[in-house]
């Protein structure tokens, strides 16, 4: 077992001495852990106002300065991500609906994996693109070919991003800051990294100002500035030019991975399970047929597919201690006074891996989320994006078809109705990666 998931499986052997709500030290800072479901949701939704402010995370304060809207707080944080949330959810975007944008880049996903020919790849790659390439497509209006050098630098930065921010190293900075201001380390890459990104964001704003038309907003980068103009006249206005940069980037980095490691291991799974493989393509195939593309309105008449998608999440457990909360205010919580501005840590683990909504919850099985008659059953412990205020469903459901990145999955696994006929196995390596073999008929 990594020291990751060490890390993470630390609280939930505590909360066995101590119970749901406790604190633990790390570093120099205080922490409360709330470990299952109930001590969760009274926090999260039950208090979720008192709850939803971001943690103490050094690293990211010096990358984002408090701006945009994941490592944000207060009046920045409201209004960058109800401002973005509107944006994504109600505006199809210039004529064409995220759903739209969603579909050409699965078919360039489904194009891009038959290339292979049915010989061993690591999709590591390819998955990467697609989720990076539709939220390209909400931004900067347009996809990128997979290999546009652009494309490539930006995968390439982020990549390295994720990288370093999950490293020991980057963990211990985050809890002696000290070791960011005078020691040398990857960590001078990271700001490194997100400065190039930060810039090429800056430099597509000014091709967006120059051909700016306020009545017909081509993607995000116009609503945005079309919001600047209307403030113009606020000195007090959030919406400048560093929160519009610290904002995009924030939506690469919070959708960009998060969706294709969960495309991944969805693929994975399904190859390590073949008879659920084949009930998702007989579903696929009586719903869909062979003949059209998926679109967002089949997913409510598959019920299997649905069970599939909700399973991978669950058992993957992808931000196992979720990122870091604090209170926005003293609060009572139980029998505790937590003074504001305490860390959160909240266990989502303890709440996916619970065994009296999940029975066997080592054991990857879509009838977690099926009933009896095999209709889609709803859980209130399905918490892989969160819950209350900072839930990351919200980003992606969201007008009729608004459901960027869900939607991937579903299509990247629909790839079966062209099919993945998993002709030889799949193993992960110790960098996680997936090995595998598709044969697209
Ligand atoms: C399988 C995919 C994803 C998973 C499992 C996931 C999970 C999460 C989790 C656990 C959080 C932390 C919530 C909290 O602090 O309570 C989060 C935050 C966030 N996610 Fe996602 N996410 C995914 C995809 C996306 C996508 C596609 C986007 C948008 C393009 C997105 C945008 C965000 C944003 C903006 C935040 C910060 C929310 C806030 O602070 O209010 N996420 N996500």
């Amino acid at each position: 077992m990594d020291s990751a998931q060490n890390c993470c499986l630390y609280p939930m052997s505590l909360s066995k001495v101590y119970g749901p709500v406790f604190t633990l030290y790390i570093g120099m800072k205080p922490a409360v852990v709330l470990h299952g479901y109930e001590a969760v949701k009274e926090s999260l939704i039950d208090l979720g106002e008192e709850f939803s402010g971001r943690g103490n995370s050094p690293g990211s304060e010096r990358a984002n300065k408090g701006l945009g809207i994941v490592f944000s707080n207060g009046k920045i944080w409201r209004e960058m991500r109800r401002f973005s949330l509107m944006t994504l959810r109600n505006f199809g975007m210039g004529k064409r609906s995220i759903e739209d944008r969603v579909q050409e880049e699965a078919r360039c996903l489904v194009e891009e994996l038959r290339k292979t020919n049915a010989s061993p790849c690591d999709p590591t790659f390819i998955l990467g693109c697609a989720p990076c390439n539709v939220i390209c497509s909400i931004i900067f209006q347009n996809r990128f070919d997979y290999t546009d050098q652009n494309f490539l630098n930006i995968m390439k930065k982020f990549d390295e991003n994720v990288r370093i921010g999950s490293s020991p190293w980057m963990q211990l900075c985050n809890h002696f800051p000290v070791l960011l201001d005078y020691f040398p380390g990857s960590h001078n890459k990271l700001l490194k990294n997100i400065a190039y990104i930060n810039n090429y964001v800056l430099e597509k704003t000014k091709e967006h100002q120059e051909s700016l038309d306020i009545n017909n907003p081509r993607d995000f980068i116009d609503c945005f500035l079309i919001k600047m103009e209307q403030e113009k006249e606020n000195k007090q206005s959030e919406f400048t030019f560093e929160n519009l940069t610290i904002t995009v980037s924030d939506l690469f980095g919070a959708g960009t991975e998060t969706t294709s490691t969960t495309l991944r291991y969805g693929l994975l799974l399904l190859l390590k399970h073949p008879e659920v493989t084949a009930k998702v393509q007989e579903e696929i195939d009586r719903v869909i047929g062979r003949h059209r593309s998926p679109c967002m309105q089949d997913r409510s008449h598959m019920p299997y597919m649905d069970a599939v998608i909700h399973e991978v999440q669950r058992y993957i457990d992808l931000i196992p201690t979720n990122l870091p909360h604090a209170v926005t205010r003293d609060v009572k919580f139980r029998n505790y006074l937590i003074p504001k501005g305490t860390n959160i840590l909240i266990s989502l683990t303890s709440v996916l891996h619970d065994d009296k909504e999940f029975p066997n919850p080592e054991v990857f099985d879509p009838g977690h989320f099926l009933d009896k008659s095999g209709n889609f059953k709803k859980s209130d412990y399905f918490m892989a994006f969160s819950a209350g205020n900072t839930n990351s469903i919200l980003w992606h459901v969201g007008g009729d078809d608004v459901n960027v990145s869900l939607d991937l999955v579903h299509h990247s696994i629909r790839v079966g109705h062209v099919a993945p006929v998993l002709h030889a196995g799949a193993s992960v390596s110790a960098n996680h990666t997936v090995n595998l073999f598709l044969d697209f008929h």
